[in-house]
């Protein structure tokens, strides 16, 4: 059994709906479980025995949490800003809970984590092994939320990726498609690198660490399944907001998502204003990743076409 936290939420709904259609036995919760209240995840841990919550098909083998995915957090960069408290007690506490509870139940953990826990100043690809030197509140609480874990478990894999979008919520693609739609000018900076994440292609990737760990062959005492720990996961190549926004412009016009003429003018983050300072550079490498899941990521402008293409696509 599976136990997916933060089910409703631009990836938790992702992974969600490619749970279902591997046909895996998982449960999903979001905020009717809080994840800052301990009591909350351990009651329901032992609720989950029960056969209230499941058809009285599922065998009771089943039932027992052998993984759970925690896609829950305080997304909001700016808004962290002035709310550092829960900032700290959905990305910091939140994680340290599960934990708790994961080791307690014996059960695997994968924790979905940011690229902002760089500051960015980097100019050749983030590896999983460089120290964190966050910026911000949001990345100061992510951070905190990767040591947590580190420190109360050893059985976990911490995924971090960067430019998220999805189907369901807010993301930079749907911002940028509405704006497009009402402006004949956008201004968007071009002085912060780095690389797309389409959603769906992160939760395969999460999916593919719990088949590669369940499945794993023993060859002469050597196990197959990815060593515990972090790994960098994002869309293959690289690109700035400006270039990124060009290319959602391009195939929105192409795919008749865009209605209408929009020039799209660059600018720098100084030009810009923006409150809170963001990584100028971040992109993740992914070689620890490709190797270990022997993946073939997709470049990020044919994730995007995907996107953009899908009857799914609703800004
Ligand atoms: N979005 C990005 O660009 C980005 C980039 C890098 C990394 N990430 C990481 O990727 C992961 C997934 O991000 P996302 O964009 O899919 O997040 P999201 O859409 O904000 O989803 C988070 C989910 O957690 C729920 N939640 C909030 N408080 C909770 C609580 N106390 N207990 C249980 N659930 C609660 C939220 O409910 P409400 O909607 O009701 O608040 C929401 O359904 C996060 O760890 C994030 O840090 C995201």
């Amino acid at each position: 059994m599976i136990w997916l936290i933060g089910c409703k939420g631009m990836l938790g709904s992702e992974v969600a709906k490619q749970l279902d259609e591997k046909k895996l036995p998982w449960i999903g919760t979001d905020r009717e479980v809080d994840i800052t209240d301990p009591q909350a995840l351990i009651d329901f841990t032992n609720k989950i025995e029960t056969a209230a919550y499941f058809p009285s098909d599922l065998r009771k083998a089943d039932r027992k949490i052998q993984w759970i995915i925690n896609c829950s957090a305080y997304t909001n960069v700016d808004k962290a800003e002035e709310e550092p408290e829960l900032a700290e007690k959905l990305n910091a506490t939140g994680p340290l809970n599960i934990a708790r509870v994961a080791r307690s139940i014996g059960a695997k953990l994968i924790h979905i984590s940011t690229d902002y826990v760089f500051d960015g100043q980097g100019t050749a690809p983030y590896t999983e092994d460089l120290p964190k030197a966050p910026l911000g509140v949001y990345g100061k609480t992510k951070a905190a939320g990767e040591d947590a874990i580190m420190k109360e478990m050893n059985t976990y894999y911490i995924i971090r990726t960067a430019w998220l979008y999805g189907f369901d919520g807010k993301n930079f693609v749907y911002t940028m498609t509405k704006l497009m739609n009402s402006h004949d000018q956008i201004r968007v900076v071009n002085d912060q690198k780095g690389t797309p994440t389409y959603a769906p292609d992160l939760a395969s990737v999460i999916l593919r660490f719990i088949d590669k760990s369940d499945n794993a062959k023993s060859f002469f005492g050597k196990n197959s399944a990815p060593a515990y720990g972090i790994y960098h996961f994002t869309n293959a190549g690289q690109t700035n907001w400006y270039e990124f926004a060009c290319e959602i412009y391009r195939l929105g016009r192409k795919f008749g998502r865009i209605k209408q003429e929009c020039t799209v003018n660059p600018c720098t983050t100084e030009e810009y204003g923006a409150k809170v300072q963001r990584p100028a550079y971040s992109v993740l490498s992914k070689d620890k990743i490709s190797k270990s899941l022997k993946l073939k990521i997709p470049e990020w402008q044919n994730s995007l076409e995907k996107f953009i293409k899908s009857d799914r696509f609703n800004p």
